[in-house]
């Protein structure tokens, strides 16, 4: 059985052991529900650190819609039994009285890369992120964090979080784990009534071939265009966005001397799906 910790104190403790044996600490920083995305971090982690660590907790801040949160799948029994297989040599699953005691009033706010895109639609949820990562690395005495590029806004969030507060942590962007029909895996992918998940491989589907037709020289509106009557046409309710930007700023980009990046969110059965690729 992997341990369990609930409390700061207790983590703090064993990830002081581990440091003072002069082990690195990888961390994987989840709100559960895992599955083969999540799992693939924890390997990989496994690969590169002496010890890992899991973290489990539904960050209450970085949700803005409280019916979403109320929603989110809580698995813990299951997920210990998959991070057994890795296997990690702790999960750190506290409660949101231990996160965020009575008094608590901090705030990591970032503007910048934290604003467009996922940043608009949901206001809020990047401050949310950047101060529970803030809090879990300090938590676990992280040297490496684990990420993945399936939230590729997140991910550049958390570097640039790491690069302007000075935190010693290596910052680790993992690839984007797929079902055999592309859709990337998703804690809420299992909300999807059976002929959604048919319809939901669409997306990837739709931004992939829009990529493909961009670098091949047609215009970026017009492929984006193309991939949205695509997706609308399978039966997305609501095609929240497609953009090019900038992989680093997600600023808009035109400049193709710079990595650039289409991202998408879309909406179906109710479901908010979102994906992105390189360009
Ligand atoms: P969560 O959605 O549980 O995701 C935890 C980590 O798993 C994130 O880094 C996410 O990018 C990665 N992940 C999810 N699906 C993936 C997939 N299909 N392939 C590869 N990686 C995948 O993201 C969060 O939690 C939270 O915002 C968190 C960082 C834990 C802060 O609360």
């Amino acid at each position: 059985m992997i341990p369990i910790l609930r409390t700061v104190a207790e983590m703090r403790a064993l990830a002081r052991v581990w440091r003072k044996a002069g082990q690195t600490v990888g961390v994987v920083p989840t709100m559960g529900a895992l599955h083969d995305g999540h799992l693939s971090l924890a390997r990989r982690a496994r690969r590169e650190c002496d010890r890992v660590v899991t973290t489990i907790f539904v960050n209450p801040k970085q949700f803005n819609n409280p019916e979403d949160l109320k929603k989110y799948p809580r698995t813990e029994a299951a997920d210990a039994a998959l991070l057994a297989t890795v296997p990690v040599d702790a999960i750190f699953a506290p409660g949101p009285e231990e996160v965020y005691p009575e008094g608590f009033i901090t705030t990591v706010s970032m503007a910048g890369v934290a604003q467009p895109l996922e940043g608009h639609m949901r206001p809020g949820h990047f401050d949310g992120v950047a101060t529970v990562v803030t809090k879990l690395f300090g938590m676990t005495l992280a040297d490496r964090g684990y990420f993945g590029q399936k939230d590729w806004q997140q991910l550049q969030v958390v570097l640039r979080l790491v690069r302007d507060l000075n935190m010693a942590v290596e910052v680790v962007g993992c690839e984007t784990i797929r079902e055999t029909d592309g859709l990337a895996m998703s804690s809420r992918n299992v909300r999807l009534t059976p002929e959604g998940r048919t319809k939901a491989p669409v997306l990837y589907a739709a931004i992939s071939a829009a990529a493909k037709d961009i670098r091949a020289g047609q215009s970026d509106r017009m492929a984006i265009r193309e991939a949205a009557e695509t997706m609308r046409a399978a039966g997305f309710e609501r095609v929240e966005y497609i953009e090019l930007r900038d992989a680093e700023t997600l600023m808009p980009s035109d400049d193709p001397a710079r990595p650039r990046r289409m991202l998408a969110a879309a909406w179906l059965d109710g479901v908010r799906l979102i994906d992105n690729i390189p360009v």
